[in-house]
């Protein structure tokens, strides 16, 4: 079986990001033989579509992170009742991508009262044509938990959570790369 890249994103910029940390968290409970690489979304310029085609260092960085990975996990917190602006930025980037359409994806929802964002980011995605894994969801409440990296694994029901979700993501990607590699054989 070869090794399995993921794609992480955060949607948050904040130092002690919760998300970025659920994302941190995952890289130590993640089976054997899967990479998981944070993209960069900080680096990217306000979306202009007049600015898509020129060579924009921090964009082609992400699409190529994106064509070198089997799938997407993004964790991105909820503001004013929508979607972090830094990650709807990153997906108007990625809307033009030919990587894009039927990337799998993981969501990680570091706050459970946080549906408006998390209902956008499935429709935002599911325009995309992402394909969505929802066995591989996962809600922690990690909100007001005052948690680190080291402390969400020690943590046996967030670190269970994190990694049922992976485990099922990663799952689903060696499934779908039997099926591909059974198809090429016929
Ligand atoms: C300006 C602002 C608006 C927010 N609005 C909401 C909201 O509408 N719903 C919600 O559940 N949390 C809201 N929050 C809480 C954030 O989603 C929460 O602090 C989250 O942990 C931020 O993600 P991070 O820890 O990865 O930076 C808001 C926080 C800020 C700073």
């Amino acid at each position: 079986m070869k090794r399995l890249k993921l794609l992480a994103l955060s949607g948050s910029l904040r130092q002690h990001s919760l998300n970025t940390m659920a994302l941190a968290a995952l890289v130590m409970l993640a089976p054997d033989g899967v990479d998981i690489v944070f993209g960069d979304i900080a680096s990217l310029p306000l979306f202009n579509p007049d600015l898509e085609g020129h060579w924009l260092p921090a964009v082609e960085k992400l699409s190529s992170s994106l064509q070198q990975s089997d799938g997407l996990i993004i964790a991105s917190p909820e503001y004013a009742h929508g979607m972090s602006g830094p990650m709807k930025n990153a997906l108007d980037w990625l809307v033009g991508s030919i990587d894009f359409p039927a990337m799998p994806v993981m969501l990680i929802n570091t706050s459970p009262r946080a549906s408006h964002a998390q209902d956008a980011l499935k429709e935002i995605l599911t325009t995309m044509s992402a394909d969505l894994i929802p066995t591989s969801f996962v809600s922690v409440p990690l909100l007001g938990a005052n948690i680190d990296v080291e402390g969400i694994v020690a943590t046996p029901q967030l670190a269970a959570a994190l990694k049922q979700g992976v485990a099922n993501f990663c799952q689903h990607l060696e499934n779908k790369a039997a099926i591909e590699n059974n198809a090429l054989r016929f």
